[in-house]
């Protein structure tokens, strides 16, 4: 059987008091619209239809890096008129159409496709994929006839005082044949909001004798449904939670996992130990046995094994070898690869910068643009002067040199394996291996000069 599945996502999100497109407001690092999307991919779909607004430009660019179809709703008339506009890409499609909300991104796909074989089997025109909610008020609810059977879905606003406790709702998915597109257009207008409602589809199939169904197979955890912000912090901490469990029963250990942010992407190695406050993003890596203490984030990186990222670092685009150690208080920008065994103390900040083996940069210096060798010593307070206001230069520093504190390096400018610099000098010249270099003012010394000024001052 043929299938085509469609995504409203046209709607202005008010709830959300934002400018930022619902569907795009991010969970985790990824747009909300991309875990359903991701959810239909796993059905396989012939056809994948998104339907949007004509204002939303970004969703509209963010879709471009999808293999999907657009569809354009110009009005947004609600949700009956969306799925019309859906409708007008399939022209000619045979099969059976899912529907689905663009703002539920928890769906599971093993729950998509027991609703499609109860749907297929039941051999229904339209099929309503419901759950029961703890609390129902947030969504439509199933009205059920005597017998049992349901025969509409009744929105909040529209409830009778009766219907008010009823607790099972619409989730939103819909299943239906190809052929009760006709049906769209009868629907009429909700008095009330002056919106076309997709949930009317349902007491208007009956009425035309169509065979409907309500499948109850949902958990209310998975059609969660995000209208506000606050729902888009439960529907975060729900897709959080399910993604540290997954990496707990791995073997990572979590000393407070309610404080700490890990993105879909990230791997964590087993025996790994996670610190309370901690941000993982983006496509990071961390490798086995490693600690990231509290208040760190790391993002797009490679950690290796046995590494400690101490307290309150931050790490982007870059990668740190096994057994090294980073911060507290560190910085490494994009580009940074710090090899294996290498110190990075405190209040150190590194940009695109290769730093080899065993090498200790331990306190409050900047190196950017640099190559370091093996065993450097470089001391506290050192700066590669990179930057001459108009270029970027490179500091190239060999095997065991020793750099004192205090030293600036001025870009371009390289020292050779085992040379010494003093501490406090300022190297302009490129610096021979073995040598020391010292550039700084000799010390003078006055001999008595502060008893003179004592006394001039009258303190004496
Ligand atoms: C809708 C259902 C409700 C169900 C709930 C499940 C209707 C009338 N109500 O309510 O029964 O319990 O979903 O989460 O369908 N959209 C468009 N164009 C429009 C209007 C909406 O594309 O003109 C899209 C929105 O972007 C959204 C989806 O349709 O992704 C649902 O719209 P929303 O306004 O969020 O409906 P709910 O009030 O949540
Ligand atoms: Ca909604």
């Amino acid at each position: 059987m043929n299938l085509a599945v469609v995504v409203l996502a046209a709607g202005q999100g008010t709830r959300m008091k934002s400018q930022v497109p619902k569907v795009l407001h991010p969970v985790l690092g990824r747009p909300m619209i991309r875990y359903v999307i991701d959810t239909l991919n796993r059905l396989k779909p012939d056809r994948k239809i998104i339907v949007i607004n004509p204002l939303h430009d970004p969703v509209c660019n963010y879709l471009s890096g999808f293999d999907c179809e657009i569809a354009v709703q110009k009005k947004l008339l609600g949700t009956a008129d969306a799925l019309r506009s859906a409708f007008s890409l399939l022209h000619g499609f045979e099969g059976t159409v899912l529907v689905v909300n663009g703002d539920t991104p928890l769906i599971s796909p093993v729950t998509l496709k027991k609703f499609l074989t109860r749907h297929h089997r039941s051999g229904s025109d339209i099929s309503v994929l419901s759950f029961n909610a703890g609390d129902p008020s947030y969504y439509g609810r199933i009205i059920r006839n005597n017998s049992g059977s349901a025969c509409m879905i009744v929105e909040e606003k529209d409830l009778s005082a009766g219907q008010k406790a009823i607790r099972e709702v619409n989730s939103g998915v819909y299943a239906m044949k190809h052929n009760v597109e006709g049906l769209l257009g009868k629907i009429k207008k909700n008095p009330k909001k002056k919106e076309y409602y997709l949930t009317d589809i349902l007491a208007l199939a009956s009425k035309r004798g169509l065979k409907s169904d309500v499948i109850n197979i949902g958990l209310e955890e998975e059609f969660h449904g995000v209208n506000t912000m606050a729902d888009l912090l439960a529907a975060q901490r729900l897709i959080q939670k399910g993604l540290i469990n997954k990496l707990m029963k791995k073997g990572v250990r979590f000393l407070n996992p309610d404080s700490v942010i890990v993105h879909p992407d990230v791997r964590i190695a087993p025996d790994s130990v996670i610190y309370p406050s901690v941000c993982l993003e983006g496509r990071t890596v961390i490798g086995r046995s490693s600690k990231i203490f509290q208040g760190v984030r790391i993002v797009d990186s490679r950690i290796g094994r046995g590494v400690s990222v101490l307290d309150n670092s931050l790490i982007e685009g870059s990668r740190v070898d096994d057994e090294s150690s980073v911060g507290p208080f560190a910085r490494l920008r994009p580009d940074s690869i710090i090899g294996k065994n290498v110190k990075i103390g405190n209040f150190v900040e590194i940009k695109n910068s290769r730093i080899l083996e065993g090498t200790k940069a331990g306190h409050l210096s900047y190196i950017g643009d640099a190559t370091i060798g093996r065993n450097v010593n470089i001391g506290a307070g050192t700066i590669t002067c990179n930057y001459d206001g108009v270029k970027k230069h490179r500091t190239v520093i060999g095997d065991e040199v020793f750099v004192g504190s205090d030293t600036q390096l001025i870009a371009p400018v390289r020292v050779g394996k085992r040379a010494f610099i003093a501490a406090g000098s300022t190297i302009t010249e490129d610096v021979s291996a073995n040598a020391l270099a010292i550039s700084r003012a000799g010390q003078k010394e006055i001999a008595g000069w502060s008893h003179k000024k004592f006394k001039k001052d009258g303190k004496e």
